[in-house]
């Protein structure tokens, strides 16, 4: 069966219609082959063979439109990526918080990995907060995704020993068990994150949070799904909080109150009032 057969232009529209709405995630003609061999695989999965039956399937029934858009989502990520991010949150922005913006003895820092995939952002970003904060501060992470698959991932913090790649020898001692097959992350280090289901096209009702990072997320959306979900982060943090978006992404031109902020390591982006 060839690609035009199994999905008609009117059927592509309505898809592409339906998982803008509901996720922001945006499928083009350009990328058209991505869905049509995600929805392939899962129509394949559930036994369906109707694109038009699964589409009323998913119309009429959320969890299964969960699944779906689950199952369309790109969750390439790793521990590390990016270390020029994790530079500047340890030598610029965590000192700015505790000498310059908060500059009391103590404090929490709250932090948000949204779109966090299968784990190993938060993961990061723990371990490095528990190396670098002064004793008399601790942190506070919420870890979110719309795909429920990546996230039992996450939540179980075990990872094949073909991914721990990047985890510096030091942190993989200290901070996982060697089991089975792979690592599992302690169960310490697991308390600090609060993994949880997210939709980015809906408020996360947080606030004043100090720090965001959503890398390699707002790439998948259009320009009106990107500005509506960085204003949404904008809402939810603290005065002179710090958004760190992946190093292809950028809120150029688009119609933010985040101001761009060039450190040494990474730019990245601050709620400036
Ligand atoms: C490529 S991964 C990036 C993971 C990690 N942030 C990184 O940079 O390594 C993108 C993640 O965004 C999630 N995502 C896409 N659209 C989303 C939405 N509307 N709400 C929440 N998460 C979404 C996907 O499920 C996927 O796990």
């Amino acid at each position: 069966m060839s690609d035009l057969e199994f999905l008609k232009d009117a059927e592509f529209e309505l898809y592409r219609q339906l998982i803008y709405a509901e996720s922001g995630i945006t499928f083009t003609p350009t990328n058209r082959s991505i869905l049509e061999s995600r929805l392939k695989e899962r129509l394949r999965e559930k036994g369906v063979s109707s694109v038009k039956v699964y589409y009323d399937s998913i119309k009429a029934d959320k969890e299964e439109l969960k699944g779906f858009l689950d199952s369309i989502t790109t969750n390439l990520t790793r521990f590390f990526r990016n270390q020029a991010h994790f530079d500047a949150l340890e030598k610029y922005v965590v000192p700015e918080i505790i000498n310059k913006i908060r500059k009391g003895p103590s404090g929490v820092i709250r932090l948000w990995s949204a779109g966090c995939s299968t784990g190993e952002e938060p993961y990061t970003i723990a371990m490095l907060l528990n190396e670098i904060l002064p004793p008399t501060w601790r942190f506070e992470i919420l870890a979110s995704d719309i795909s429920l698959k990546c996230l039992m991932t996450a939540k179980e913090g075990f990872y094949a020993e073909s991914r721990i790649v990047g985890i510096p020898d030091n942190y993989l001692a200290k901070y996982f068990d060697k089991v089975n097959g792979g690592y599992k992350v302690h169960a310490d280090i697991q308390s600090k994150i609060k993994f949880d289901y997210h939709n980015l096209k809906n408020d996360s009702q947080q606030r004043n949070l100090d720090i965001v990072f959503c890398r390699n997320v707002i790439i998948y959306f259009d320009e009106v799904a990107q500005t509506a979900v960085i204003n949404r982060f904008y809402d939810s943090m603290a005065s002179k909080s710090f958004l760190f978006i992946g190093h292809s992404e950028s809120l150029f031109g688009m119609a933010t109150k985040f101001e761009f902020l060039k450190t040494e390591w990474a730019t990245l982006y601050q709620k400036n009032v």
